[in-house]
């Protein structure tokens, strides 16, 4: 496929009311020519605000749940490709509502496989995390899980290739870390950081989106696709944007690492490294499975030499280097979007749910 490749194709994005859906369909609708973009979502505030903002007739918006496969069925059937974005990705909701994160992580997942094949789908692209890797939280074990089924769909008896991403954190998206720390220092003149320690990968919307675009142009079925990306001590970003956005007396408090979280991510494990290879500015860790076409194109590529990926063994940003990301990302000016999760929450909420959740990333 050239680069044009999603020009006059039908995209169907679930969960594309998102902070990534939100960026993929303004950079589609940007950067190509699409016949149509389906955005497919529960929550009907969302759809509105978002057809409202981008007021685009190749827009269509339907409401509805990635458990139904039936919908999913007819929309797959005026689709050429999938972006998968839907999922419940707030570790703590994961926790609490057991049930649904595995129905909708999931069994969503598995209908939006069983979809594109039975519709001949050319391409579905799924997103996953860097919480996939060892998972020790339920988030984690539901994309672990997926990215599973989406690996090993491309065996099944289908033209459609499968292939997912492994992102890191995203700077900004909703409900994280930077959009808390701003509302915690207009709060109450304090951040919380969980363990000192803490190292975190750190990529913008804009980047994450490019690496999905990526994997929908180059993927041929099996792979996951990971992008090198630079790492961060969570306590220099609170260092920065203490200073930044805060006064001298605004404080920096350790509340201990909870269960769920780790120190580290890991975007590409042990066990993966000897099927992993460098593409470009990305890495492509083969299929575990016996996917011929992806093993033979790939197994000839340079090796990475380090033993894991992990955000403590990438490049770390310094303390400078995390005010200019922050800035070129708008997130230190008054240009700074709202959040929609954590900009409306009062002292008192955030307080509550500072002791109660004290927050992961
Ligand atoms: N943000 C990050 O840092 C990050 C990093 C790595 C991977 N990811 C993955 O990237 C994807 C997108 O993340 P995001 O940050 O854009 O999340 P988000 O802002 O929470 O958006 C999630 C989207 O999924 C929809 N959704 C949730 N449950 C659904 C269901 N049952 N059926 C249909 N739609 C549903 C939501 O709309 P409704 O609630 O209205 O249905 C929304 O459109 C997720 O799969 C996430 O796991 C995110």
């Amino acid at each position: 496929m050239a680069n044009n490749f999603l020009n006059g194709k039908r995209i169907l994005i679930t969960g594309g009311t998102g902070s990534w859906g939100n960026v993929l369909v303004e950079r589609i609708l940007k950067d190509f020519s699409p016949k149509k973009i389906i955005i497919y979502s529960r929550g009907e505030l969302r759809q509105v605000s978002m057809k409202r903002r981008l007021n685009n007739p190749k827009l269509e918006f339907v409401i509805g749940d990635v458990r139904n496969k039936e919908r999913l069925n007819l929309l797959c059937k005026e689709s050429d490709i999938i972006f998968h974005l839907a999922a419940l990705k707030h570790v703590t909701v994961c926790e609490e509502n057991p049930t649904e994160a595995i129905d909708i992580n999931i069994k969503g997942t598995e209908n939006v496989v069983n979809c594109a094949i039975e519709n001949n789908i050319e391409k579905v692209v799924y997103v996953s995390t860097d919480k996939a890797v060892a998972p020790i939280n339920l988030y984690g074990i539901t994309k672990a899980a997926s990215e599973r089924l989406i690996v090993n769909a491309n065996l099944r008896n289908g033209k459609t290739i499968f292939s997912c991403i492994r992102a890191g954190n995203v700077m900004g998206s909703s409900g994280s870390v930077i959009p808390l720390f701003r509302k915690q220092i207009a709060l109450n003149n304090m951040i919380t950081v969980t363990d000192e320690k803490m190292t975190r990968f750190i990529m913008s919307l804009e980047e994450a989106i490019g690496l999905l675009l990526k994997a929908a142009e180059l993927s041929i079925g099996g792979e996951i696709f990971v992008m090198q990306m630079p790492g961060i001590k969570v306590m220099d970003l609170a260092k920065v944007m203490a200073k930044e956005l805060g006064d001298k007396n605004t404080k920096i408090k350790i509340t201990g690492i909870r269960p769920g979280e780790k120190i580290d991510e890991v975007l590409v494990s042990q066990d993966e490294i000897h099927r992993t290879v460098e593409f470009g500015k990305y890495f492509v860790i083969m299929p575990y499975v016996p996917i011929k076409k992806a093993i033979e194109k790939y197994k000839n590529m340079k090796k990475p030499e380090f033993e894991y990926y992990s955000s403590n063994n990438t490049k770390m940003l310094s303390l400078e280097e995390i005010k200019e990301v922050l800035k070129r990302n708008h997130f230190l000016g008054n240009d700074y979007e709202y959040d929609e999760l954590i900009g409306g929450l009062n002292r008192e909420e955030m307080n509550r749910i500072e002791k109660k959740e004290k927050w992961l990333i």
